[in-house]
């Protein structure tokens, strides 16, 4: 049985869909939110560790990284961290800052659920979980959405269906999918902001540090970041290497600076004047774990006292610590990925309501469009940003 039009259908109740449900709704619109998934958010309920890093303060499109880095400017600029927060502060939700403009819940991420669920439902918006979006069609300028729990009709379609990363938790490629039958193009998609993993002596020496973690810069071409970087069983993660894996491709190089704020060749010049009997790692371990001192200086001069090793030795082992060349074997993938770099391309779309210039009442919103953020709270406030164009533009 087919129920009488809706306003807006909108496929995917995560970050990016139940936001533009309440806002959509606000704006007099019916909305029907579909999704397959029972337990809705859950992304949201499981970012920042369970605490929502909900926003970024410091949000500027080059946090973004998409084929056309120009798109995502508009929609930023009409909807702010700062109008997020609002939303957040008026919802009584407490939070802080923790680094670097990343705004987390003092609790759980679940009152960002709450929230969001609240003010879809005070607009009189249905979200519906459990429903199995079987086909898409068009009955002449409206939408015929055929579903497990019946067939709707809508006149403005909004895709939220997200990307490809967490498939356990429900990710599907059915936005690439629905975005190729209306005739769009979809930049090739990779996983991002995932751990890099390796081989050889490289992943022996990561198993055996594995849980040490240290303040790192790692570049990758041009691109560099200074934030944590953890040793795991698989290779590399922590916060910079999640940053540069947006970045890297298949056969890059990456440069690790394992002491960005120390002039190790300074420091162990100054240490050989002071004491020439002594050894590199005695001067190494005041800045860095024992155990990642000695992996390091595994065959190296760092073992010959400070007075045998010349200044071309000095400045061999320096560049050791501060340049570390390392070729990743590839990433965790999907498994582990916060995010999917590609997806729907923008040039298809009109970046002040998100709409497919080619199918009008058609809008993609959240990440399943080319629109990746860095890691720190980019990826949601583009969910926001994103899906508040789509309503207003509905
Ligand atoms: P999202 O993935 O949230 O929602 C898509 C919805 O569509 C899901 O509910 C899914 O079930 C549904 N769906 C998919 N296929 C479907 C189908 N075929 N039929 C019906 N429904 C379908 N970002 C950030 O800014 N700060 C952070 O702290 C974190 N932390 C974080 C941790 C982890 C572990 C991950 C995996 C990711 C993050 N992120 C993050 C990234 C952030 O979660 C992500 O960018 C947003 O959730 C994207 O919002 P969307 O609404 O676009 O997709």
């Amino acid at each position: 049985m087919t129920e009488p039009p809706i306003d807006v259908i909108i496929l995917g109740a995560g970050a990016a869909g139940l936001f533009c449900a309440g806002e959509a709704a606000r704006l007099g619109n019916s909305v029907l939110v579909l999704d397959h998934a029972k337990r809705l958010g859950e992304k949201i309920r499981i970012s920042g560790g369970g605490r929502c890093n909900f926003t970024n303060i410091h949000t500027q499109p080059t946090n973004f990284i998409s084929q056309n880095p120009k798109f995502c400017i508009s929609a930023l600029k009409r909807f702010t961290p700062q109008d997020f927060l609002d939303r957040v502060n008026a919802a009584g939700i407490a939070w802080h800052e923790k680094t670097l403009g990343q705004l987390f819940c003092d609790t759980r991420a679940q009152a960002i659920i709450d929230m969001l669920m609240k003010a879809a439902a005070a607009g009189g918006a249905i979200v519906q979980g459990d429903t199995n979006i079987k086909k898409i069609g068009q009955e002449g300028t409206d939408f015929r959405v055929e579903t497990s729990a019946g067939t709707y009709q809508c006149r403005s379609l909004v895709v939220a269906t997200g990307g490809l990363s967490i498939p356990k938790i429900g990710a599907t490629g059915f936005g690439y999918d629905l975005a190729r039958q209306f005739g769009l193009e979809v930049v090739e998609t990779r996983a991002g902001l995932v751990p890099l993993t390796f081989d050889g002596m490289i992943l022996e020496a990561a198993k055996s540090l594995a849980g040490v973690s240290v303040d790192a810069e790692i570049s990758c071409g041009r691109t560099m970041f200074h934030e944590g970087l953890l040793f795991t069983h698989r290779g590399l993660s922590g916060p910079s290497i999640l940053q540069i894996s947006n970045y890297w491709q298949r056969g890059d190089a990456l440069s690790v600076n394992l002491l960005p704020s120390v002039d190790l060749a300074s420091e162990l010049s100054g240490a050989r004047q002071h004491n020439g009997r002594q050894t590199a790692d005695k001067v190494l371990v005041q800045h860095l774990p024992k155990r990642l001192v000695s992996q390091h200086l595994n065959g190296s001069d760092g073992w010959k006292s400070l007075a045998e090793t010349g200044n071309k030795g000095l400045h061999a082992l320096a560049q050791r610590f501060h340049d570390w060349q390392l070729y990743p074997a590839g990433t965790e993938g999907y498994r582990t990925a916060e995010v999917t770099l590609g997806g729907v391309d923008t040039r298809a779309l009109n970046s002040r309501t998100m709409e497919a210039k080619s199918v009008p009442g058609l809008h993609f919103i959240g990440e399943v469009v080319d629109v990746t953020g860095w890691l720190g709270g980019y990826n949601f406030q583009w969910a926001w940003a994103s899906a508040h164009a789509a309503a207003m533009g509905i």
